[in-house]
């Protein structure tokens, strides 16, 4: 690959691509964006859609890449909305959450990231950071942000003003960052 970029990130959410951008410039690695709409199966677990999602991505961009899937899982709601967070997100938005969770309001994001590259085989990194979710909405932020308060912290991801040191993708794409990195030196031996 032209060295302009180690590896692509195929999404069609700009939010995400900016935190992982920022994620992983802090490591090294220079991420660029490749937009677009991905192949989304049903299935229970988000794994599952990660890896079938990054191979979709590859054959539109035919470049090392990498996809996150990810959700809120709401312990008291049995996990949901779960794989379903993008789509309960539009319908129900961050309101309907909080109609939803009553008195137990334990909650985790969890992030799958994808790699895959000309081999086709996904390689999967997963995290996850545990919360609670606010008795109402606090701060401006993307999707779940101003809802999800992480353990230890009194400030929705909204509010926090490091929020990409902490969460779910910071974790998830550490593991990826430590792997890619070690696969770099050992090519270039
Ligand atoms: P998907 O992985 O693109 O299917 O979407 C998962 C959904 O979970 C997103 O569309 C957001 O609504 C939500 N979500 C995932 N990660 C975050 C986050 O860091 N902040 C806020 N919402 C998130």
């Amino acid at each position: 690959m032209p060295q302009l970029y180690d590896i692509f990130f195929a999404s069609s959410n700009k939010y995400k691509y900016q935190e992982v951008k920022k994620i992983l410039d802090n490591f090294g690695i220079k991420a660029g964006f490749f937009k677009c709409d991905l192949t989304e199966i049903q299935a229970d677990t988000i794994k599952e859609i990660a890896a079938q999602k990054v191979i979709d991505a590859f054959n539109q961009c035919k470049k090392p890449v990498i996809v996150e899937d990810d959700g809120l899982f709401i312990t008291s709601l049995r996990g949901f909305p779960g794989p379903f967070s993008s789509y309960v997100y539009k319908k129900i938005g961050n309101k309907g959450i909080l109609k939803l969770v009553q008195t137990k309001r334990n909650a985790k994001f969890q992030s799958t990231i994808a790699f895959c590259d000309k081999k086709k085989k996904p390689i999967l990194f997963e995290a996850n950071v545990s919360g609670k979710i606010s008795k109402n909405l606090r701060g401006k932020g993307w999707g779940y942000d101003p809802i999800f308060v992480p353990s230890g912290k009194l400030k929705t991801f909204a509010e926090l003003s490091n929020k990409n040191e902490l969460s779910h993708r910071y974790r998830a794409l550490k593991k990826f960052a430590s792997w890619f990195l070690n696969k770099r030196v050992s090519t270039y031996r």
